[in-house]
């Protein structure tokens, strides 16, 4: 049974459709045993409490640099024996402490077709460029933003008259079916790396099938 530890700052949209992903059998031989948040009022904490998991609060003024507090993340992952640590509208920048040490077992999901828009405003951001097409990624968490290798990607079409909020909600959508998915592949053992790219195993034929 891997344990899945969820950070996230705001809504926890996507922590939900993990857990519901996880209560509906999709994933398997995984619980969420840990949320975690910055930020005292997000809702993701709320949708913990209801789903009955612990929760713990981590907020940046309680602690003097950024390395103190990843070594108190660090800390509580490690005492909760957490596998794997998922990313879910977590407005933090992880140090390398954080990264080395969760190395392929961090996973983050970016609302924009990685590397194009990373950073906080990726919808916006690919509104304003004019793209056509946009989307969203699961990717693992390296040292620098949105930067890791990419696990899972998935594309829509931007229309004429969509706005920052109908073109974020669309992505929601995708974002919901997508994380549960890269998180699946994850726990089967099914990712298997090379470099900077990511395949996932083909149960039939044991061959490696690059990622679309
Ligand atoms: C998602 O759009 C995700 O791509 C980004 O933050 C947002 C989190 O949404 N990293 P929610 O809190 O899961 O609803």
């Amino acid at each position: 049974m891997k344990r899945i530890a969820v950070l996230a700052s705001g809504n926890g949209s996507n922590l939900e459709a993990i857990l519901t992903a996880i209560e509906r059998g999709e994933i398997q031989n995984a619980r969420v045993t840990l949320v975690i948040s910055d930020q005292e009022k997000a809702y993701a904490l709320v949708r913990a409490e209801k789903h009955g998991i612990p929760r713990a609060l981590f907020r940046k003024e309680d602690y003097p640099d950024r390395e103190s507090y990843d070594r108190a993340l660090l800390a509580l992952l490690q005492a909760n024996q957490i596998d794997l640590v998922v990313l879910a509208g977590f407005m933090r920048l992880l140090s390398p402490v954080m990264v080395e040490a969760f190395r392929n077992r961090m996973m983050n999901i970016h609302p924009s077709l990685l590397p194009a828009f990373p950073g906080r405003r990726g919808v916006a951001d690919a509104l304003a460029y004019g793209v056509k097409v946009t989307g969203c990624t699961v990717h693992f968490v390296d040292e620098g933003m949105d930067s890791g290798p990419i696990i899972l990607q998935e594309a829509l079409a931007i229309r004429e008259d969509d706005t920052v909020e109908s073109l974020t909600e669309r992505i929601h959508r995708l974002e919901h079916r997508l994380y549960p998915k890269a998180i699946d592949l994850w726990v089967r053992g099914k990712i298997r790396f090379e470099g900077r790219r990511c395949y996932i195993e083909q149960a039939e034929t044991g061959a490696p099938e690059r990622l679309g």
